[in-house]
C-alpha cells in the first residue's frame, strides 16, 4: 500500500489485520506520488524479490489542493482555473510513475513474469452531470491517458485495465454540502432514476480489481454502479 501518511497506512494496515489479514503479507511504503522524490523513494523501497503488480486510485489533484467543505461538485462559475489545473495533477502523477515502473514491469516481463496494472478511474471519465466540470475533466483526461498508452504498454506484454466507479460510500459522500450537491445532481440529471443516491460498496471495487488481476475473466473496462445508477 501506498500514501503520503504513514500514520494512515499504519491504521489501514492495523484494520486488514484485523479482518484476519496476515500482517506479513501486507506491507506500506509512505510517499507522495506526484513529486519525482516521492516517485524516486517509492521506486527504491518496492521488494527486489517478489513480483510487482500496480493499482493506482489517487484522485482530486493528489491531495494538492483542499476545495472549500470537501465539496467538488460546483457549479462551473465556482470553479477556479487552479483547481482545476490541480485536478489535472492525476494525469501527470500517474505517467511520471508510468515511467518508473516500466522498466520494473519490462524485467518482470524478461524473467518469464507477468506485469499488471489497475488505473482507478470514474464513471465521471465517460459521462458528464450537473456540477462536474472540475471532476469530469480530470477524470476524462485519465481515461484518455489509459486509452492512449494502452496499446504500447500490451505490445510489450504490458496489461493495463481501467476500473470506473460511480459513486462510492468511501465516506467522501458524508459531509452534507457534498450530500447537498449529490441530491441535486440525483435530481436534475436523474442519475439514479427516481430513487435517492445510493453508492456502491467499497468491496465491490477491490473485487473487481482482484478479477482484473488475479481472476480468470480480466475486463479492459469495468463499470461499477450502485443499484439504479446510470
Ligand atoms: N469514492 C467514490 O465514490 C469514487 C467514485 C469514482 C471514482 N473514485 C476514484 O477512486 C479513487 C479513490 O477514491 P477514494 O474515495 O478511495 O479516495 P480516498 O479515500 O481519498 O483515497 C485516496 C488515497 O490516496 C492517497 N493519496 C492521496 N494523494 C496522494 C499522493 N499525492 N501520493 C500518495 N498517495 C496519495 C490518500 O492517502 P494520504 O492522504 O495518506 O496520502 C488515500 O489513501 C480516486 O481516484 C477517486 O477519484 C472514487
Amino acid at each position: 500500500m501506498v500514501s503520503r501518511t504513514e500514520e494512515n497506512l499504519e491504521k489501514i494496515k492495523a484494520g486488514l489485520v484485523k479482518l484476519g489479514c496476515n500482517p506479513e503479507l501486507v506491507s506500506y511504503i509512505a510517499a507522495d506520488i506526484t513529486t519525482n522524490e516521492g516517485t524516486d523513494h517509492l521506486v527504491s523501497s518496492l521488494p527486489q524479490d517478489k513480483n510487482i503488480y500496480w493499482v493506482q486510485s489517487i484522485g482530486m489533484g493528489g491531495g494538492s489542493y483542499k476545495v472549500p467543505n470537501d465539496n467538488i461538485y460546483l457549479p462551473f462559475e465556482h470553479i477556479s482555473p487552479e483547481l482545476i489545473e490541480a485536478e489535472m495533477k492525476i494525469v501527470t502523477a500517474t505517467h511520471m510513475l508510468m515511467l518508473k515502473m516500466v522498466p520494473i514491469f519490462r524485467k518482470q516481463i524478461h524473467g518469464g513474469y507477468k506485469s499488471k496494472i489497475v488505473v482507478v478511474t470514474s464513471m465521471s471519465g465517460e459521462r458528464g452531470y450537473h456540477f462536474g466540470a472540475t471532476h469530469v475533466a480530470a477524470k476524462h483526461a485519465i481515461v484518455g491517458y489509459v486509452k492512449g498508452i494502452e496499446k504500447e504498454l500490451r505490445d510489450e506484454g504490458i496489461e493495463i485495465y481501467d476500473v470506473r466507479p460511480g459513486g462510492v460510500d468511501t465516506g467522501m459522500y458524508d459531509n452534507p454540502h457534498t450530500k447537498k450537491a449529490v441530491e441535486e445532481i440525483g435530481q436534475r440529471d436523474k442519475m439514479w432514476g427516481t430513487f435517492e443516491p445510493y453508492y456502491a460498496h467499497p468491496l465491490w471495487v477491490a473485487e473487481a480489481i482482484y478479477d482484473d488481476l488475479f481472476g480468470g475473466n480480466p475486463q479492459k473496462i469495468r463499470k461499477i454502479l450502485g443499484p439504479h445508477q446510470n
